[in-house]
């Protein structure tokens, strides 16, 4: 199971306040059989570069290694964690250096958020160019939450981008208006990922293992098994798994 947006790294934005936050977060992930994570703590082009993001999860991702190392010496091993970043989409972003810092190490993706103050006619135009210019594949981060807040013609210019994919949070997963655009996605062939959005131990937790196993029932109920193991298949190969 993959858990695709989570802020579990210690100390570097609103998720994890601490080393032992992130321990206790990552023993949550292993309860629910979690394998693969994808640490993405909020980047915001004019608080830091890529370079200095980087840098930054980099060591914050060390801190919670040797902490895991010392609190689990007997194991289990940490799941695999890849470093990377959710791009708060904004107009200034377009001057940032190196933008391909920001993508999820060893992949093609790269975490986009947009804004909740409304919609912008650059959202589209500012994503391709960035992720062009990263030689990246754009993921919208908790697509859900902008439903209701941007409307189904901004979708439409969103799904118009070349290789795009749309993330949606486990508290979505019984929404319908969400499910409805999930199984739009799917039968449309969209790649979709799946994640906690978890920022702490105790609020906003890691849930994937108590989420994922009902919206794969309902998945399977919709399309088929076949079509639910091809969704999760397609997440771990753009993973480089
Ligand atoms: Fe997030």
């Amino acid at each position: 199971m993959i858990d695709f947006h989570t802020h579990i790294l210690p100390g570097i934005d609103d998720g994890a306040r601490d080393v032992s936050t992130s321990v206790r977060m990552t023993e949550m992930m292993i309860e629910q059989q979690v394998d693969v994570v994808t640490a993405t703590p909020h980047y915001y082009c004019l608080d830091a570069t890529p370079r200095v993001h980087c840098e930054n999860a980099l060591k914050a991702y060390e801190t919670l290694k040797s902490a895991w190392k010392e609190t689990h010496p007997e194991g289990p091993d940490m799941p695999e964690i890849r470093t990377g970043a959710e791009i708060y989409l904004a107009n200034s972003l377009e001057s940032v250096p190196e933008p391909e810092l920001l993508k999820i190490s060893g992949t093609d993706l790269m975490l986009f958020e947009m804004p909740f103050s409304g919609y912008h006619e650059w959202i589209p135009r500012l994503t391709e160019m960035i992720a062009g210019k990263a030689g990246a594949r754009p993921v919208f981060a908790h697509i859900d939450r902008y439903l209701d807040l941007y409307g189904r013609r901004v979708t439409d210019e969103l799904e118009a981008l070349p290789h795009v994919a749309f993330q949606f949070n486990t508290d979505s997963f019984e929404d319908r208006d969400a499910l409805k655009y999930m199984y739009s996605l799917i039968k449309r062939g969209y790649t979709i990922f799946w994640a906690s959005d978890c920022h702490g131990a105790h609020h906003r937790v890691p849930d994937m293992g108590n989420t994922l196993p009902g919206l794969q029932k309902k998945i399977e109920k919709k399309f088929s098994p076949a079509v639910y193991e091809a969704i999760t298949k397609r997440q771990y190969a753009l993973l480089g798994k």
